[in-house]
């Protein structure tokens, strides 16, 4: 699909047929999120893939009740590891560079179920505590986005956005 479309097709979605994803359209999408920049090239993002539906509906839970993450076919949690950065940058790799490392690996995930023709949704309301529990994450490695995926069972609306011009500031805010 082309670059502009792909951008303006994405909605959150969070209504899934109950249909396979198939493994070669996880494989690309995964091989996407890898392609994310990270600071220093540390890559300090991990991939969860979650499949079983007892650690789906914990992650759910986790996530005060969000649901639609439970009726998934698949969830792919993006982790960072603030081992591999936080030697190099301190502070500011564990409390920044980590999350904005994850975001550009989630954001790259979110775009790839567009040109796949899935449906996907960044989930960033969770207990971190909790959601380390259900995955057995190491202390260092911070949850950053639970993302359910599967074949759209709805058509999100427009949501409405601020206007471009407000958003856009020249040489001063
Ligand atoms: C940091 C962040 C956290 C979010 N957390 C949630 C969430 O916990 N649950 C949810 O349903 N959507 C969540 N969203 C999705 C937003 O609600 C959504 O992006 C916004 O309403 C705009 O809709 P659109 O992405 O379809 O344009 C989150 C988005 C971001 C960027």
């Amino acid at each position: 699909m082309e670059f502009d479309l792909v951008i303006r097709k994405r909605r959150m979605v969070r209504a899934y047929k109950k249909v396979k994803v198939e493994e070669y359209k996880i494989k690309k999408i995964l091989e996407n999120a890898y392609r994310a920049p990270s600071a220093g090239n540390l890559q300090p993002q991990e991939f969860i893939i979650v499949r079983d539906e007892r650690v789906k509906r914990e992650l759910a839970e986790a996530a005060l009740n969000q649901e639609f993450i439970a009726e998934a076919p698949i969830v792919i949690v993006v982790c960072s590891d603030s081992r591999r950065n936080v030697w190099r940058y301190g502070k500011r790799g564990r409390d920044f560079y980590c999350i904005i490392d994850g975001s550009f690996s989630s954001l790259l995930i979110l775009l790839s179920c567009v040109n796949e023709g899935l449906g996907a949704c960044f989930v960033g309301a969770f207990y971190d505590d909790e959601v380390a529990r259900v995955l057995n994450l190491p202390k260092e490695v911070r949850p950053i986005g639970i993302i359910p995926i599967g074949y759209p069972d709805e058509k999100p609306e427009r949501i409405p956005k601020r206007p471009l011009e407000d958003m856009i500031h020249y040489d001063r805010f």
